[in-house]
């Protein structure tokens, strides 16, 4: 079951066959990317307790979405965090578990699908995204898909080595969204190879 179809991913339920990537999206450099430098080691039956603890507390406030390629292969998930009725509000969460996968315009095209889901159909009027300073590709994507750098936190996440990152918070307001179409054409947003991953 497809939910929200773009150019270059689908978004569809974050089932087994993605539960099934888990273990080597989070033990790889994606997680330290996601989680703001943390380097973790997980097992497989520390997932499996994930998923379970995701089903027991039916993943409140959260939709997340699998995100795979055109032909059905999983690369990762995107969710809508703390989604507020109140606040009619959202933080963005996203990350490709694949590298091969990064650069290619896959995490964008989510994010135009989930960015449209949230303010056209929830009705929602406030995005956000946060980010530690490194992650440069996560500044990139923000800027070409115009959200504005709202606030930065000094020396907020510890990222290995003896150094802190800056948080970086990027927010999108309803009123600044020019709709999806829009800007799938104003970044040339098309169907391309997938890489040898
Ligand atoms: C962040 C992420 C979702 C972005 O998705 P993506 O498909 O890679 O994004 P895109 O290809 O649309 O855009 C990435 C941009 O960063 C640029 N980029 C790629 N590598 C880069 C690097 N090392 N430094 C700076 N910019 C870089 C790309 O050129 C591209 O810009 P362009 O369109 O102007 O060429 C994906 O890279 C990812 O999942 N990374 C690992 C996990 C992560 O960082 N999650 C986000 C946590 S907030």
């Amino acid at each position: 079951m497809i939910f929200l179809s773009g150019i270059l991913v689908d978004l569809v339920p974050f089932g087994d066959r993605f539960w099934a990537n888990v273990p080597e999206w989070e033990n790889g450099p994606a997680a330290y990317w996601a989680s703001a430098g943390e380097r973790m080691v997980l097992s497989h039956a520390t997932v499996d307790r994930w998923r379970q603890h995701r089903q027991d507390n039916d993943n409140h406030g959260v939709l997340s979405f699998g995100m795979q390629t055109k032909s059905g292969t999983p690369i990762g998930e995107i969710s809508l965090n703390w989604v507020s009725a109140h606040h009619r509000s959202t933080e963005i969460g996203i990350s490709i578990g694949n590298p091969a996968y990064w650069g290619g315009g896959y995490g964008t095209d989510a994010l135009l699908l989930v960015v449209e889901y949230a303010f056209e159909w929830l009705d929602l009027r406030r995005i956000i995204v946060e980010t530690m300073a490194l992650n440069e590709r996560v500044q990139r994507q923000m800027d070409k898909t115009g959200f504005t750098l709202e606030a930065r936190r000094l020396s907020y996440w510890y990222v290995g080595s003896s150094a802190w990152s800056d948080t970086l918070i990027y927010g999108m307001q309803r009123e600044e969204w020019p709709g999806r179409a829009a800007l799938v054409e104003r970044l040339g947003l098309k169907p391309h190879a997938a890489p040898e991953a």
